[in-house]
């Protein structure tokens, strides 16, 4: 795996993608590494379970919310919807509206990228009929709110999807195990709702909504991603801001490099993908 989805990649995921954060970022660098995570399998598999839950009709309005570089607004485009990307990072919007002018559906106006955030859609009540939402919400300290503010949207019979991480399932082998405990609090900590896999069917039921389908994906490092990536930067960030020492961080990082040496590294995490439908 490429140091783009490891690294800082990984810490801009979990740590950068909020709101109030996204201004000061750099749209090329976030960008680079959206298309890295796209590009895992687990990932891809979602993706395209997600599109066929709720698979627009031609016609249709379906909006993609926190949509990133818009790959997912190009695909509900593609069955013919008029497909709009809500994205509040101006140099994201700017990015996906380029890649979307090189397509077909672009140059033929059915396709948008709009500025907004999940808690306040620009949209009047039930003007969608499909909304999906990867990887945003555990970015937003009230999921609830933004779930709710999706349903107001939505027509009645309207569908949605929502895919997202939980880092309760991140799997780091081998290291100290109160090393990692610490480890893996701090990062945790630096994210607005870390366990929004877990409750992707709680947020919908609560907003009102009739649960669909439900899967989920495992996304497995490779063995080079011990000293690359996230894994291999984590503990110097750690170290940094005081939630392990520095001989700590050093041991750490010995041991996973020593265990991907013979082959035995193993980091996992687990992504969660829910549809429903609007009664
Ligand atoms: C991890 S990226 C996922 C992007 C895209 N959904 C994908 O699957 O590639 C998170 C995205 O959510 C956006 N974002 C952050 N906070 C948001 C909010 N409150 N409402 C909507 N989007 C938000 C970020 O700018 C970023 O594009």
């Amino acid at each position: 795996m490429s140091e783009g989805v490891g690294g800082p990649g990984f810490v801009t995921e979990r740590g950068s993608f909020r709101a109030e954060h996204v201004a000061d970022q750099n749209a090329e660098r976030q960008a680079f590494v959206l298309d890295q995570i796209a590009g895992r399998p687990a990932v891809r598999a979602l993706k395209a379970w997600a599109l066929e839950q709720v698979a627009p009709a031609a016609g249709e309005t379906a909006v993609d919310v926190g949509s990133g570089t818009g790959e997912d607004v190009l695909a509900l485009a593609t069955y013919g919807a008029h497909a709009i990307g809500v994205e509040p990072s101006p140099g994201l919007r700017a990015e996906a509206a380029r890649r979307a002018a090189a397509t077909q559906a672009g140059r033929a106006g059915g396709v948008e990228f709009v500025e907004g955030r999940a808690e306040g859609l620009p949209f009047g009540d039930g003007a969608v009929d499909v909304v999906r939402c990867e990887r945003v919400l555990q970015h937003v300290d009230e999921p609830g709110d933004a779930v709710r503010e999706m349903a107001r949207v939505l027509r009645p019979g309207g569908r949605v999807v929502l895919i997202d991480t939980d880092w309760g399932t991140a799997i780091i082998h081998p290291a100290d195990p109160d090393v990692l405990r610490r480890m893996l609090g701090y990062f945790r900590d630096q994210t607005a709702n870390p366990y929004s896999g877990r409750r992707l069917r709680e947020v919908l039921t609560d907003a009102g909504f009739e649960i669909t389908g439900e899967t989920a994906a495992t996304w497995i490092e490779p063995q080079e991603g011990a000293t690359t990536g996230f894994v291999g930067m984590m503990h110097t960030t750690a170290a940094r801001a005081g939630a392990i020492t520095e001989d700590e961080a050093a041991a750490f990082t010995k041991t996973l490099s020593d265990a991907a040496e013979r082959g035995a590294f193993h980091m996992s995490l687990t992504m969660y993908a829910v549809s429903a439908r609007k009664p």
